[in-house]
């Protein structure tokens, strides 16, 4: 394991109108999807598979897995679905790749199609993103154009399609079930399973729904090889992957490096923590993974490291938050995110969020009552595993592993506002003087 950042996804982002095709073949863009239209597509499930690459979108399942799931010979239309639904608070690495270098996203799309023997693509982006929408947009017409897209790709006689469909903005679109209801024109929310998407997805067919991040790293492993992409990583976490440092620190955005690198090297190449702030606590991937503290600091940012510390590595979403934050306060605003994202079909996530907000809000207020940690914990245990989605266990997260880490906080909500105790001032990134930039 190297400790270094290993720009592989990341490498273009400061080129020249990195986003164009011209720009993408100068630094041999869709050569991958030469040679992967040369394989066979079950060597290129293989080929996947051997890479050891795990899903990017949170789970971390193996992709190559997942790809060979597609019954084969079914008579049936299969299609590639992307997940671009990018909501979780904190987690923001697949919309600067969108906007910085699309192109590898869609020869990701065009070499996963072949390998499930899928005509038909869809990147499902998060609605608000409207500048990635267009970009996407122009990529694709550009990809038209040369021939990476459409009929007879490259003279393959492979054909491929893809629309990129703008979502309206709801977190829940992200959970894959309820992506794939949204994208057939329904309300977005989960569906039962099973039947799996592999067998009944989309419009009822075999369907892979993939993460940005995972598809965009496929063109890399077929140019760079199974050997290079392991030589990466970890045991059974391969590869190199993207890190978002945000929060109190120096020098937030998109770190690139090996799985398995720790916190303390990535705050060590991102410049540290702001001047004068300590490490309080801080999120390894997104506000549904259970936070974690300065105990923490040299734990492996692999899938197991961040397992056996008690959390999970999800989107890799690092949030950082120093001495002057208020735990109480972030975790309310994070269950308050979540109780206005839940779709509403399962009560416990519905009317368990609503009680979670309630009395949380009263621990921030310092109005809190004797019993409501005692509450908030029975109330988490009621809503994980007994909720139809995992929206409903990551909003259970965040308060089962503060109270855990800092139960002495809500304890002092029984009495003392949290902005006595925490004075927003002291937290927030931004300033009058600064408004709109962070600092
Ligand atoms: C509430 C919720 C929101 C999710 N949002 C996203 C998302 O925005 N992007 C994403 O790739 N996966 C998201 N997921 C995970 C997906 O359901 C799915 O596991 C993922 O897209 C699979 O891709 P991967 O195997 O490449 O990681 C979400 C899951 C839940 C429960
Ligand atoms: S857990 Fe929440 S988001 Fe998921 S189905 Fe139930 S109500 Fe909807």
């Amino acid at each position: 394991m190297t400790d270094t950042l290993t720009p592989v996804l990341t490498s273009d982002w400061g080129n020249e109108r990195a986003w164009t095709r011209a720009a993408y073949e100068k630094t041999g863009g869709y050569e991958a999807l030469t040679k992967a239209l040369a394989m066979e597509p079950d060597d290129l499930i293989a080929h996947v598979k051997d890479s050891g690459l795990r899903g990017r979108g949170g789970a971390g399942f193996p992709t190559g897995m997942k790809w060979s799931f597609i019954p084969q010979g079914d008579g049936k239309s299969h299609y590639l679905v992307v997940n671009a639904d990018e909501s979780e608070p904190g987690t923001c690495k697949d919309t600067p790749l969108m906007m910085a270098t699309p192109h590898t996203l869609i020869e990701g799309v065009v070499i996963a199609c072949y390998a499930i023997r899928a005509e038909k693509a869809f990147i499902y982006v998060r609605g608000e993103v409207l500048h990635v929408v267009r970009r996407l947009r122009a990529a694709v017409r550009e990809a038209y154009e040369a021939g990476y897209l459409g009929q007879d790709i490259k003279g393959s006689g492979i054909n491929c399609d893809l629309v990129i469909h703008a979502g309206a903005g709801a977190y829940i679109c992200g959970e894959e079930t309820a992506l794939l209801d949204s994208l057939e024109g329904r309300r977005g929310q989960p569906r039962l399973r099973p039947p799996f998407p592999a067998v009944e997805g989309l419009y009822a067919c075999p369907t892979v729904i993939n993460n940005v991040e995972s598809i965009a790293s496929v063109p890399s492993i077929i140019n760079g090889g199974v050997d290079w992409f392991a030589s990466m990583g970890t045991e059974k976490s391969k590869g190199m992957t993207i890190y978002s440092l945000s929060g109190h620190v120096k020098s937030p955005g998109q770190y690139e490096a090996p799985l398995g690198i720790t916190l303390r090297q990535l705050l060590g190449l991102g410049g540290g923590l702001r001047d004068g702030a300590e490490l309080k606590f801080w999120t390894p991937g997104g506000s549904s993974t259970p936070i974690l503290t300065t105990e923490h600091l040299d734990i492996p940012l692999d899938y197991e490291g961040v397992g056996a510390a008690g959390s999970m590595l999800g989107t890799k979403a690092l949030q950082i938050f120093d001495q002057s934050t208020s735990v109480v306060r972030a975790v309310l605003r994070w269950t308050e995110f979540y109780k206005h994202e839940s779709c509403g079909k399962c009560t416990p996530c519905r009317e368990g969020t609503w009680w979670l907000v309630q009395t949380l809000d009263r621990l921030d207020k310092g109005e809190g009552r004797e019993g409501d940690i005692e509450l908030l914990v029975d109330l988490c245990e009621n809503i994980l595993g007994r909720a139809f989605c995992a929206l409903g266990d990551g909003a259970t997260s965040p308060i089962t592993s503060a109270i855990k880490h800092f139960r002495s906080e809500f304890e002092a909500g029984m009495h003392t506002p949290s902005w006595e105790l925490f004075p927003p001032a002291a937290s927030t990134l931004f300033d009058k003087a600064t408004a709109g930039v962070a600092i």
